[in-house]
């Protein structure tokens, strides 16, 4: 079945948080942002603001009834400026008002004296300073002098991403309304009800249990309302709590683009040893990632980037050091794959360098030394099952890659040897294999759970701690739902997400959405059949296990009972069994000792290999991308449509990071690309003129729900090979420094200085 969502989006008949019919008697808040990157606050002056007709009352810090504090893992972030603003763009003060022009008003009146200071902005110069987040960690395996010193080849070389903006399509936003207990109810646009319901909770004084947070779907999370829809949650709280009417805060694109944290931009130092085959013998990383300037996630996102460092290769010395530094942007977050890009894209950058000295071709590294089952990736866990060489070769036989490839090594030998002349169109290459570990990677998020109805007319009411996003997670969970119970998806419902039905949840977040809370579902199902199984063994003598639910009808071992669906589920009614179950999931087998940074982080690993071509304007900067061809191991998917256009989806966001998306700061720290206009996001024109992506088959997954494998954020990385591809295509080979985004700017530049 089609996920029906999609047909609702087509039509626009999607609603979202902030098309919710709005009360007249209802207030808009609109915050007041620091405009200036770091500085002691002299004067605040609201007195103005105050006076514009509309306004009902403007809150600071110190009008904050409960905490001023919204930090996830580390507390150090204040939801309203104190005494010092630490990033243009920080909430100074919110103002309330009965519509959002006389908001908006208001704010321009407020008047800020700032003592400026000079901004950090750059990871390295906060390094030197030890602006740090949290105290620098490091993976090891084996021994990295040795594996550098028995090496023939050593490669060294800086690598830099940059960040990205989430331009989910539904900005950041929350409605809550006041009961007359004093309680709340938000509706709101955040990956985490459970993290919104504590922030709220603890901003406004309240025990959790008064604070109930309700999720339809997101118009697009991506990581970017994975804790940061709690800055807003909470804006809208405190208007609801003090005035008793309901409260708005929906955030307007600009000011979502300059006021919320992006993918962190790093920039990193590698060394790749090999031997004379090109084997790798050792690898040295050190990452300094950019936090801004708060922890937020950083601590976490550093973590996974060093679970990453070797990419989908086996390397037997590893030394990699992460430093998450403190800069005056605003606090980087969750963007999927969490870190994990920005180490797999320095690996890559690395073994580019590796070939350029050793003359060994890329895909001859690459190929040598992808990861076997058995073999140990630097935090000790040993890779089980793995298929990053059989997603490798499937890719070379399946889009015959050894002709393609030696097509455009002949154009490039040809014009090497022509005269010396440069043709003005360049075509090159690449491929990108990917191994990504499935699980958060702080364990105790590994859980979830799902509350199943079953109505007296067979129709089921499913509700699970998963937040729909546009990733496809209720669809999922509908069809595994239908599936268990024998019935057509048409008669499940998924119920918005919701922390009075479905309590603790983790975020929908680290692509285990499906995972975790679609393993609870089944779990519920199969407890209610049990149930119904065992009402039926009773009348037939038997033993419950002989039955079985097909068709929306009941089967006795294979052979069809006469009894349907709702017949069963209103005789078991009357019979007084009981109809509604609850589940409790949690990820076998996981575990992690940070003091030797040792242990089995992930349930298992997502392969893959996506080839590119690309074509290179050498004259102008400019490119396209021509081809990119995938093969995509997702275990046995429980819904390819949905699984295609995560793969698809996943990979042109992740061309757009490595290509075109730019944010910039001034010197002085001010956002310069905080609009539409000034950002350059992948649009249809620029995915690849041609995507092929093709599933491995047989490819059956134990540690998942239903043999599957999670989809949601593996795929991204496969853009990085867009990226080396134009590089190839620009004939600029030399990979001792690599920085993303290749814009068609600064690929202009390096084509000129000759890079
Ligand atoms: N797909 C869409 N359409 N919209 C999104 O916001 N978020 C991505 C991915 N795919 C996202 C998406 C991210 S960052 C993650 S972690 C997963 O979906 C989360 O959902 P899942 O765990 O159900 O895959
Ligand atoms: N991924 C996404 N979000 C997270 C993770 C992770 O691994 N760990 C904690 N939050
Ligand atoms: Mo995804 S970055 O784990 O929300």
């Amino acid at each position: 079945m089609i996920n029906p969502d999609t047909t609702y989006h087509v039509m626009g008949l999607t609603r979202y948080v902030d098309d919710r019919d709005f009360p007249s008697r209802g207030l808009h808040c609109v915050v007041f942002f620091s405009p200036l990157a770091r500085g002691k606050i002299r004067n605040l002056d609201i007195s103005a603001a105050r006076k514009v007709p509309g306004v009902a009352f403007i809150l600071t810090a110190k009008d904050i009834p409960g905490e001023n504090q919204i930090g996830g893992i580390i507390q150090d972030e204040l939801l309203l400026a104190e005494d010092e603003v630490t990033f243009a763009g920080m909430p100074v003060a919110a103002v309330y008002a009965w519509t959002e022009e006389a908001a908006r008003e208001a704010v321009g009146f407020i008047k800020i004296d700032i003592a400026e200071e000079t901004p950090v902005l750059n990871p390295r110069e906060a390094y030197n300073r030890n602006e740090l987040i949290a105290p620098v960690r490091s993976f090891t395996l084996g021994d990295v002098k040795e594996g550098i010193a028995s090496a023939v080849y050593v490669a060294k070389g800086e690598a830099e991403s940059g960040a990205q903006e989430h331009f989910y399509l539904e900005g950041q936003g929350t409605v809550a309304t006041p009961s007359e207990e004093g309680n709340l109810h938000l509706a709101s646009s955040t990956q985490a009800p459970t993290m919104v319901q504590r922030c709220v909770a603890r901003v406004c004084g309240l025990a959790m249990n008064r604070v109930e947070v309700d999720v339809r779907r997101l118009g697009g999370g991506f990581g970017g309302k994975e804790i940061q829809a709690n800055t807003w949650a909470c804006f809208a709280a405190l208007g609801a709590q003090k005035s008793g009417v309901p409260c708005r805060m929906v955030l307007r694109r600009s000011d979502d683009m300059r006021a919320t944290g992006k993918r962190h931009p790093y920039s990193s130092d590698f060394t790749l040893a090999l031997d004379e085959e090109g084997k790798f013998l050792a690898f040295k990383v050190i990452y300094y990632q950019n936090a801004g300037a708060a922890a937020d996630l950083s601590t976490s996102v550093l973590e996974r980037t060093l679970f990453h460092a070797t990419a989908s290769y086996y390397v037997p010395n590893v030394h990699a050091t992460a430093a998450s530094c403190r800069t005056n942007i605003p606090p980087n977050t969750a963007f999927r794959g969490f870190g994990a890009p920005q180490a797999m894209f320095v690996f890559e950058a690395a073994i580019r360098e590796a070939s350029r000295i050793s003359g060994i071709c890329v895909e001859t590294l690459q190929r040598k030394n992808l990861i076997k089952t058995g073999d140990c990736f630097v935090y000790g866990m040993a890779a089980e099952n793995a298929r990053a060489e059989r997603c490798w070769d499937k890719a070379y036989a399946h889009y015959d890659l050894e002709k393609r490839m030696r097509v455009i090594d002949d154009a490039r030998r040809k014009e090497k040897h022509s005269s010396g002349q440069v043709s003005r169109y360049g075509r090159g290459y690449a491929l990108m294999p990917i191994c990504f570990g499935i699980s958060f990677t702080t364990i105790f998020l590994n859980q979830a759970r799902a509350h199943i109805h079953v109505y007296t007319d067979g129709s089921v009411g499913v509700s699970t701690g998963a937040v729909e996003m546009g990733q496809g997670v209720n669809h999922k969970i509908r069809e595994i739902v239908a599936d268990s119970l024998g019935i057509t998806p048409e008669r499940v419902k998924l119920e918005s997400t919701n922390t009075i039905r479905v309590s603790n949840t983790s975020p929908t977040a680290a692509s285990s959405g499906t995972d975790l809370n679609g393993a609870a579902a089944l779990m519920a199902c199969e407890m209610i059949k049990e149930r119904l199984f065992k009402f039926m063994a009773d009348q037939y003598q038997c033993v419950w296990q002989d039955f079985s639910l097909r068709d929306s009808r009941l089967y006795r071992e294979e052979k069809a009972c006469g009894l349907g669906w709702e017949d069963l589920v209103m005789q078991a009614y009357h019979s007084r069994v009981q109809l509604s179950a609850e589940a409790h999931y949690s990820t076998p087998d996981l575990h992690f000792d940070t003091s030797v940074e040792k242990g089995r982080p992930f349930a298992y690993h997502t392969y893959g290999t996506a080839y590119f071509e690309a074509e290179v304007d050498r004259l102008l900067g400019t490119y396209t991308i021509e081809k990119a061809y995938v093969v995509h191991d997702l275990g046995r998917s429980i819904n390819p449509l949905i699984d295609l256009g995560q793969v698809e989806g996943g990979m042109v966001q992740g061309i757009g990071w490595v290509t075109m998306e730019e944010m910039r700061y001034s010197e002085a720290g001010r956002p310069l690309t905080a609009t539409a206009g000034t950002y350059k996001l992948p649009d249809i024109s620029s995915a690849p003129l041609d995507m092929k992506v093709k599933f491995l088959e047989d490819a059956h997954n134990d540690r998942a729900v239903k043999g599957s494998k999670a989809v949601g954020e593996p795929p991204f990385m496969y853009g990085i090979g867009a990226f080396f591809a134009i590089k190839m295509a620009a004939g600029s080979e030399n990979a001792s420094y690599c920085c993303a985004p290749i814009t068609p700017e600064r690929l202009f530049m390096e084509l000129r200085a000759g890079v």
